[in-house]
């Protein structure tokens, strides 16, 4: 066989999708799995973003779209930018996608090149690693420090910076940690950001699921004057448990979503007509169906953080958006737990699955070796039951 290219050994599969994809493997041998691993909201996509898309079907609304996305859809996004943001951009300024990683995909292929910096601050999403190495860019990581709540600090930003910084990226809610950035946080950065010039992605796509009142803020509404240097990524995936209909989109300068709709146009022509459609019904439709996902996910946060605070040597600090929890497990490294040695999360990670199936995803994939990711995207029951599994094998 003749050679592959170079491009594909740069990058790792996902590992959060590979763990995924392992548990619905022992699920379907039969063995009975408890998944504190997802990434998704464990409800159905409500019923009427569901009608628009059969009607869209129905209606034969079954051809290639602009590249760009419908119309319609991008007005939509950029109503929503101003009424829950507060902020202006025109539909001219807005690239639909097939999902968010798709519209990170694109940002980063549009802004980065060989021979530029992309900062990320750890821990980080699993893929934005791969994402900046596909681009031809290198990835440059950031701590974030747990007695900070992981919050990114001007002068440790200052710290990585050299002449070949160009891009930052910025992710609040957080996955892994849950954190929320305030405008004040955000504030602190703004002017370290301006004076490297570097472009910042602001990857928004947990912005609705927010708890105990915190308020979402992302740069551009912190820092106005950013706005020509900031790019929004979104979508439709978590707020409207539509994650299988692959809907992103990214909001920025005009000649960036420019870009993104050339690069766009050779790549997937357009995204999914029908799911555009279901999209459409989301951002307009009623806005319920958000306020009862927030409600059940901050019911579970609160389960999952305080048995988690009742194991001992477990440190979990309180997420304040997203769904996961990311606590930190290294007081009991060193420890023999069954016949393994526990000298990371990962160990642990796999004596959890191994010994008493419950999949979590180590917090090596985050860039944080101590800490282990745990989604509360599951029932109560679930949630008890893999706390209980959990803390016996520990105690
Ligand atoms: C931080 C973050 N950004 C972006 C995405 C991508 O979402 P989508 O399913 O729309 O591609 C995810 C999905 O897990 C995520 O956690």
């Amino acid at each position: 066989m003749p050679n592959l290219s170079n491009r594909t050994a740069l990058i790792k599969p996902s590992p959060t999708l590979t763990l995924d994809a392992k548990v619905k493997a022992m699920k379907a041998q039969g063995i009975g799995i408890i998944n504190l691993s997802v990434g998704e909201p464990d409800f159905q996509t409500p019923d009427h973003i569901k009608e628009a898309a059969i009607k869209a079907i129905r209606d034969g609304f079954t051809r290639y779209t602009p590249s760009e996305g419908i119309p319609e859809l991008r007005e939509a996004i950029s109503r929503k930018l101003s009424l829950d943001n507060s902020l202006s951009y025109n539909p001219s300024q807005i690239v639909v996608s097939n999902g968010g990683k798709h519209a990170l995909y694109n940002i980063m292929q549009c802004l980065f090149q060989e021979g530029d910096e992309v900062i990320i601050p750890t821990p980080y999403w699993v893929t934005y690693p791969d994402l900046v190495l596909l681009s031809g860019a290198t990835p440059v990581f950031v701590p974030t420090y747990r007695q900070d709540g992981y919050i990114l600090r001007p002068d440790v930003l200052a710290r990585v910076l050299t002449p070949r910084s160009r891009g930052l990226i910025l992710n609040s809610p957080s996955n892994p940690t849950g954190v929320v950035y305030s405008r004040e946080n955000l504030k602190a950065l703004a002017e370290t950001v301006a004076a490297a010039d570097l472009w910042v992605i602001s990857d928004d796509i947990y912005e609705k699921l927010v708890y105990d009142q915190t308020p979402f803020v992302n740069l551009v509404m912190a820092a106005p004057e950013l706005q020509s240097r900031v790019v929004i990524a979104h979508g439709v995936s978590k707020t409207y448990c539509m994650t299988g209909w692959r809907i992103g989109f990214l909001a920025g300068p005009e000649p960036l979503a420019r870009a993104a709709a050339k690069l766009q146009s050779q790549m997937t022509s357009n995204p999914n007509s029908v799911a555009q459609k279901a999209a459409l019904a989301a951002l307009e439709g009623p806005q319920e169906c958000i306020d009862s996902l927030r409600e059940a996910f901050g019911r579970r946060r609160n389960i999952l953080v305080e048995l988690l605070r009742k194991i001992p040597g477990v440190t979990c600090p309180e997420p304040k958006g997203a769904f996961y929890v990311f606590p930190d497990f290294s007081r009991h490294f060193g420890r023999t737990i069954g016949r393994v040695k526990i000298e990371k999360a990962d160990d642990l990670a796999s004596v959890l699955l191994e010994e008493c199936q419950v999949a979590t995803v180590p917090g090596s994939g985050f860039g944080e070796k101590r800490s282990i990711r745990l989604s509360y995207a599951a029932s109560d029951d679930e949630l008890r039951q893999g706390l209980e599994r959990l803390t016996n094998l520990l105690i």
